[in-house]
């Protein structure tokens, strides 16, 4: 039997809106399905999940469709998308999602990564609930940092005793090179770790941070991500680097599940073996 990785999922989530959910959702995607090797040849092996009923991520997905229609577009004749799109109504999410996750991994997906809406709806506390990585995207301003604590209250509350850390990236910033910019990222993150570092585990990802470009914008109207859009610019090298960090830290929760399930089973007196799948 071959050993098929699991299916990891990334949550995007934030209860304020247009803080950059949909725009990271699409962009880590791309970048991580540049990166991720597929278990067969030419398979793809990360999935898009919508859960907003605004359905942006969706509509991304519909316009690459189109663009990868070989008649369309004879430059990606034969190519197929990866990211894939998980067709499902929004209000499906919530008893499907295991489901879904399963029938990823059984095809060869090994990343599922979850575009969530504003607000605090049922979706996202199920979501948030099995998430294995949770990324909260937000600008370093005031209004917008006193709004994460709703969030990562309802995700404290998902979880439960099973402790995760959510992960803060800055988005929508000014270019760091600008003047007084890294200080006010300093200074945001050091408001985040003094006011909810200890009772929200919460983490701050400070050298990951997403800058607001035309780029990033125009990459999404044209059915792309930044990394295929403008793969060497700058922005496609922030999001290259945010979509390297998810996925070692894919690697890290494998070993950590693998060394637990030795440990299992060493416990029960038996040989050590190491789990396939989930
Ligand atoms: N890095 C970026 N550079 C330029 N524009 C961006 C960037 N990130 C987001 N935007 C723009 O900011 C706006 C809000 O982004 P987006 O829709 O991704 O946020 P959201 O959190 O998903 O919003 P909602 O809560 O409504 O779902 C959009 O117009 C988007 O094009
Ligand atoms: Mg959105």
């Amino acid at each position: 039997m071959t050993n098929v990785p699991r299916c990891m999922s990334i949550a995007l989530m934030c209860q304020k809106g247009g803080v950059g959910k949909t725009t990271s959702s699409i962009q880590i995607a791309t970048a991580i399905s540049q990166i991720l090797t597929p278990t067969q040849p030419g398979r793809p092996t990360v999935a898009l999940l919508d859960c907003d009923p605004q359905r942006s991520t969706q509509r991304w997905f519909a316009l690459r469709s189109e663009l990868f229609k070989a008649e369309q577009n004879p430059d990606r004749k034969g190519e197929l998308s990866n990211p894939v799109m998980v067709q499902m109504a929004p209000e499906k999410v919530t008893e499907k999602l295991d489901e879904i996750l399963s029938r990823g991994t059984s095809s060869g997906i090994q990343c599922l990564v979850i575009d969530t809406p504003p607000s605090i709806l049922h979706c996202n506390a199920v979501v948030a609930a099995v998430a294995d990585i949770i990324i909260i995207p937000t600008p370093p301003q005031a209004l917008d940092l006193w709004a994460v604590e709703g969030t990562l209250k309802m995700i404290k509350e998902a979880r439960g005793s099973d402790k995760l850390q959510p992960q803060i990236v800055f988005s929508l910033t000014a270019p760091k090179s600008a003047y007084g910019v890294q200080s006010k990222l300093n200074e945001a993150a050091k408001a985040i770790r003094t006011d909810y570092g200890a009772r929200y585990l919460v983490n701050v990802l400070s050298e990951y941070s997403i800058t607001r470009r035309q780029a990033m914008s125009s990459s999404i109207q044209s059915g792309l991500g930044i990394t295929e859009f403008d793969p060497e610019g700058k922005s496609a090298a922030e999001i290259r680097k945010l979509a390297r960090w998810c996925v070692s830290q894919f690697e890290d929760i494998r070993h950590e599940e693998d060394r637990r399930a030795d440990h299992r089973v060493a416990a029960a007196g038996g040989r050590q073996r190491r789990p396939v799948g989930r």
